[in-house]
């Protein structure tokens, strides 16, 4: 999932957001068709064993298919996967054609035309990684105490491993499908899609093509995420959330500390910060404590409920754009108030923002020293390094709620800044996505919560949900209105730390699932009717 994917604290919230909606696991799957055709997922020990040696050693985890920026990716690394795959599923009943070089669309033909086909969708380029902290090195694939461990692990080399494996399993037993469906497979996701994705989505408009959904990463099953709830959630994403990327800019003439101007660039830019996380609007703030104005990896960020405030300009605590107690601030007040903000039923709009002064380096040490209880401390500080700095910046990445525009979210910033030194400018910006439907009516929806059910019959509670981060699915708006982002594969919370972090890993037997469900999904995508729409009476 991209940047600023799945948030921990946040996606509870979401989840609980929709709990009016939780779904019972008994009665009988009215439209369960078990025709004769069908074909029963069980597995040789043969091919289960395949089935995970294709994850890891032999190729899949080991090729470094790294997106380090938009510009830079480890194009070597994404043409050796597209080998690889080519050489382990060489089916000629499917039509594989190569995308903008590196990505893949499958078009699997079914027997019946009438039918409308759907869409199954992942990507297999990472995120970077740093070597440290990792108990195996992290694209060796190796596999310890029942884990397949290693970078792509569950984001999301396993849902293009286990798409591509589920459908072999099903051609090699003459499974024929009788709907037609694509597989789709990104090589950049990690940095927007606008490269693969993209250029799929316009080559199925082209032809023609409307899907009846589609599936992507995106959610889980989720375990003890949420206090006081043991019993496993299973989460179908309907919709994403909308980002804005807003920097915000002071620009005061230079000063001398000797006489340090009444109001700083970092105390006019602080106060503006602090004024939008008192309103009650942003519960959530994402801070991201850099050093060289680089967003930290996930586990470097650090939620805390914005309505608890914290006012960078009275702030005890020195360092507020620095990398050290910052941190510890943000940790301290997510440990005190999250579980209430948990319970809080609104939803929250999770704010981002990682702090930087323009003047670089001297000005983060500046900002690095300790014991002062302000800016304007800070600067006074340091008898050396004695000018300060003009120009401060912030950069503030808003998530928009579905129910809410950019535009909207911009200009309740505008009204909540209200002070014209301060200066706005929209960096990057997209609307929330189009909820896609979660009603009886939606095959889909539908289909995921039946093969769930099968799959999966100890969870019993399904909800639609919101996914924080960004997936693929943003390309394919136009060609479907029914967007679903769920992996088959159970999450704890210390799994979170995995994706985009540290020892990503994945258990042997979480992802033989992940196949075992995609190959009954397909298979229940063949026998899907459409119940009769309910009859009211009068
Ligand atoms: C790119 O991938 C190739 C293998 O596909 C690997 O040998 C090389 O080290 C990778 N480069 C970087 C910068 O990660
Ligand atoms: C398709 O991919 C190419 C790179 O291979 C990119 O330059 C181009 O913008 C993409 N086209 C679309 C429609 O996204
Ligand atoms: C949740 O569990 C904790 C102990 O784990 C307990 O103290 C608390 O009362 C429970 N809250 C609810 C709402 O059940
Ligand atoms: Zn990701």
């Amino acid at each position: 999932m991209a940047e600023l994917l799945v948030r921990l604290l946040t996606l509870a919230a979401a989840l609980l957001l929709f709990f009016a909606t939780v779904f019972g696991s008994t009665g009988p799957e009215s439209r369960e068709n078990l025709g004769a055709s069908r074909i029963p997922a069980q597995f040789s020990e043969e091919e289960r064993v395949a089935i995970k040696e294709a994850l890891k050693v032999q190729g899949a985890i080991q090729i470094p298919t790294v997106s380090f920026s938009h510009e830079k990716s480890n194009t070597t690394a994404l043409a050796e996967f597209g080998e690889y795959i080519r050489k382990v599923f060489r089916s000629s009943l499917v039509q594989h054609e190569v995308v903008a070089q590196y990505s893949h669309l499958f078009t699997v033909h079914g027997s019946d035309p009438s039918l409308q086909p759907y869409m199954l969708m992942a990507h297999f380029d990472v995120v970077p990684v740093s070597e440290e902290g990792w108990e195996v090195p992290p694209f060796s694939g190796l596999e310890r105490n029942g884990f397949i461990h290693g970078r792509g692990a569950l984001d999301n080399k396993n849902s293009v491993m286990a798409i591509l494996h589920a459908l072999e399993l099903l051609l090699i037993r003459n499974y024929s499908p009788k709907r037609s469906f694509f597989i789709a497979l990104g090589h950049d996701e990690e940095v927007s899609g606008t490269k693969g994705a993209r250029n799929i989505s316009a080559l199925l408009q082209a032809r023609g093509v409307q899907l009846a959904f589609l599936v992507d990463e995106g959610s889980f099953i989720l375990e003890d995420f949420i206090p006081n709830l043991s019993k496993p959630v299973a989460m179908i994403s309907v919709t994403e959330k909308g980002a804005l990327d807003l920097m915000l800019q002071v620009n005061m003439t230079p000063g001398h500390s000797s006489a340090p101007p009444k109001e700083t660039s970092i105390g006019i830019l602080s106060a503006a910060i602090s004024r939008c996380s008192w309103s009650g609007r942003f519960l959530t703030a994402i801070v991201h404590p850099n050093q060289n104005g680089e967003p930290c990896s996930s586990d470097g960020e650090y939620v805390a409920p914005m309505n608890q405030g914290f006012v960078l300009e009275q702030t005890p605590l020195p360092n507020m754009f620095g990398n050290g107690p910052l941190k510890k601030t943000l940790e301290l007040l997510a440990n005190e108030v999250f579980l209430p903000y948990q319970y809080s039923l609104e939803e929250p709009v999770a704010i981002s923002s990682h702090c930087e002064q323009a003047d670089g380096e001297e000005a983060h040490n500046k900002c690095a020293c300790q014991d002062y209880d302000s800016p304007h401390h800070v600067q006074r500080g340091h008898q050396a390094v004695n000018v300060i700095p003009p120009l401060a910046q912030a950069t503030i990445n808003f998530r928009i709620h579905p129910s809410q525009t950019v535009h909207e979210v911009l200009e309740l910033v505008k009204n909540i800044v209200a002070d014209d030194r301060v200066q706005l400018r929209v960096l990057r910006s997209f609307e929330p996505l189009p909820v896609s439907p979660s009603d009886d009516q939606a095959m889909g929806y539908q289909l995921l919560q039946q093969t769930i059910r099968s799959v999966f019959p100890e969870v019993n509670i399904i909800v639609p949900g919101i996914c924080i981060g960004n997936t693929d699915t943003r390309h394919y708006v136009s060609i479907t209105n029914g967007m679903y982002r769920f992996n088959p594969v159970y999450l704890q919370p210390q799994d979170f730390r995995g994706i985009h972090g540290i020892n990503e890993k994945i258990s042997v037997q979480n992802y033989q699932n992940q196949v075992k469900f995609i190959f009954e999904f397909i298979q229940n995508a063949d026998t899907y009717s459409q119940p009769a729409p309910h009859l009211h009476e009068l």
